[in-house]
C-alpha cells in the first residue's frame, strides 16, 4: 500500500527538531516535521511507503509505535515497504536482507550498509516525519 504526498502541508514545524532555524541557507535546509500520513492508514504491525519532500520513506507500525526509515534497500534498491515486518525487523522481499526499523542497522546480509532512519511524531491523527 503506497501513500504518496498524502498531505501538502509542510508547515508543521516542531520545537523537537533540534535544528536551528535562524538564518539564510541554514533555514532553508532545516529539517522539519512534515505530515506524511494519517495514522489509521498504517496497519498495525504493517508497512507502508510514503514520499516526503521527494524522499521515499517506509513506515512501520510496531504495535502502535511508528518507525520511519529509508525505503530503499542498500543491497539492490528494492522497496523495504514491500517486505515483511516481524516485530522490529523488516525483511527485504528481494534477497532477504534484514534491518532493525528502530535504528536502520543491518541484521542479516546481503545488505552492505544500514538504512537511514527518521524521527516521527504524532499530531492528532497524523503521522509526521522529520526530513
Ligand atoms: S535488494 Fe534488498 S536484499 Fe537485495
Amino acid at each position: 500500500m503506497a501513500i504518496e504526498n498524502a498531505f501538502a502541508r509542510e508547515d508543521a514545524r516542531s520545537s523537537q527538531s533540534g535544528v536551528a532555524q535562524s538564518e539564510g541557507e541554514d533555514r532553508l535546509m532545516a529539517q522539519t516535521f512534515v505530515i506524511a500520513a494519517k495514522t489509521d492508514q498504517i496497519p498495525k504491525n504493517g508497512l507502508v511507503a510514503v514520499e516526503v519532500r521527494g524522499i521515499p520513506i517506509a513506515v512501520a507500525n510496531v504495535g502502535g509505535v511508528f518507525y520511519a526509515f529509508e525505503d530503499t534497500c542498500t543491497h539492490e534498491q528494492c522497496s523495504l515497504a514491500q517486505g515483511d515486518l516481524a516485530g522490529t525487523t523488516v525483511t527485504c522481499m528481494c534477497h532477504g536482507a534484514e534491518f532493525d526499523v528502530r535504528t536502520g542497522r543491518v541484521l542479516a546480509p546481503p545488505a552492505p550498509l544500514p538504512v537511514k532512519v527518521y524521527r516521527t511524531m504524532i499530531d492528532g491523527d497524523s503521522l509526521l516525519i522529520e526530513v
